[in-house]
């Protein structure tokens, strides 16, 4: 599909959503959500988020990371950023997060900026979607319109983690059932995935495709061998330092193409769960097409961001809107 025609896809999709109005509403979010209570709110979420990505890049990666996994576990609702307490112990310190999730600071300057311009008014689950949709325009031109008044939530435990995200050694039904469980379907996890385009992973999330496979190879074979012999010197056998990271994809770490699906295809997917996509005849097909047509990607990218901000918010008067995006009120 050529530029235009994407053009015409993403126009039409935000032309569809304008048309209702500033009134337009979704489970209780609201295009426009502060626009008279704090009509900067964007302005100041697009501006910290540009300046933090300026300094470093990869944060934009681990802006729509933290996107998912909040949003994947109590729904988007701030609850990743909250902080342990001496008598709980939060998401954020669950080792699916902590230490590879990065740019909390972005979001805490935001809310910061935020206080001081419109006191008590945009919640950090709010301020973390808007920062998600800005690094993905950051990071590849395309953008596309987030709905406001999520409330934050006043509950974050470490477990739920686990259940509710999914593990880098899933294989295809695992992966389908997890997205599954939150109301995506098995094109959406296909298109999501295509998020890894970008960023970066520790060695210990991909370390066992190298070294201790399976009983009958110590290499996953499914790992294409350049690959996986350039990987085993970033990542040596044994070493005991939790910070080596790898870029996701060393072609284009920064840019947010369908470059994943090439990776894919050529069998240097990092991540048993990405290989796995080439497991069914049917999400095999997915990833061949998207490969080849990134603005038809960027566009079903899009929608599927949009739905993943929508998941499980919860509005009104229920939950608050935190004063520190780490502590509850
Ligand atoms: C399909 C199931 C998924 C699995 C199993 C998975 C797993 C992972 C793992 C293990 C990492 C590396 C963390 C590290 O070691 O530093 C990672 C990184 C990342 N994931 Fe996923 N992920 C999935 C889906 C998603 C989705 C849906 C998104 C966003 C829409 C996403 C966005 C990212 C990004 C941007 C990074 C790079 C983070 C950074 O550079 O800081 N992932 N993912
Ligand atoms: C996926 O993994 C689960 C859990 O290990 C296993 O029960 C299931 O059979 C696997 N599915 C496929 C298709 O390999
Ligand atoms: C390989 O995996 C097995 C089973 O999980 C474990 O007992 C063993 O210690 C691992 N070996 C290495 C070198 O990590």
């Amino acid at each position: 599909m050529g530029k235009e025609r994407r053009m015409e896809m993403v126009l039409g999709f935000l032309v569809a959503l304008l048309s209702w109005g500033s009134g337009f509403r979704e489970d209780g979010l609201q295009m426009g959500f502060y626009s008279r209570t704090c009509p900067q709110a964007e302005m100041i979420v697009r501006d910290e988020v540009n300046m933090a990505l300026r300094n470093d890049v990869g944060l934009a990666a681990g802006l729509v990371r933290m996107q998912f996994h909040d949003c994947f576990v109590r729904g988007c609702d701030g609850s990743v950023l909250i902080d342990s307490t001496p008598t709980n112990k939060a998401e954020k310190d669950s080792p699916v997060n902590n230490p590879s999730l990065r740019g909390f600071e972005v979001i805490d300057r935001a809310k910061e900026r935020l206080e001081a311009a419109c006191e008590g008014t945009v919640s950090c689950a709010d301020i973390l979607a808007f920062a998600a949709r800005d690094s993905i325009a950051f990071s590849g031109g395309f953008g596309y319109p987030v709905l406001g008044g999520r409330r934050d939530g006043r509950v974050s435990i470490l477990s739920e983690t686990f259940s509710n995200l999914p593990s880098p050694n899933s294989n295809l039904s695992q992966l389908i059932q997890s997205f599954a469980n939150k109301g995506f379907s098995r094109e959406e996890m296909v298109t999501l995935s295509g998020a890894h385009t970008i960023g970066r992973a520790h060695c210990s999330s991909f370390n066992n495709r190298l070294y201790n496979f399976s009983t009958t190879d110590a290499q996953d074979p499914s790992l294409e061998p350049l690959l996986a012999t350039q990987l085993k010197q970033q990542c040596p056998l044994n070493n005991n330092n939790g910070n080596m990271v790898v870029p996701m994809n060393p072609r284009s770490s920064y840019t947010l193409d369908s470059s994943y699906y090439s990776n894919v295809l050529a069998m240097r997917g990092l991540f048993t769960s990405d290989q796995a996509l080439l497991t069914h005849p049917a999400t095999a097909n997915q990833v061949m097409r998207n490969a080849f047509d990134s603005s038809m990607w960027q566009d079903q990218f899009t929608r599927a961001m949009f739905k993943l901000s929508l998941l499980g918010v919860i509005t009104g008067t229920d939950g608050e809107i935190r004063l520190n995006c780490g502590v509850i009120n």
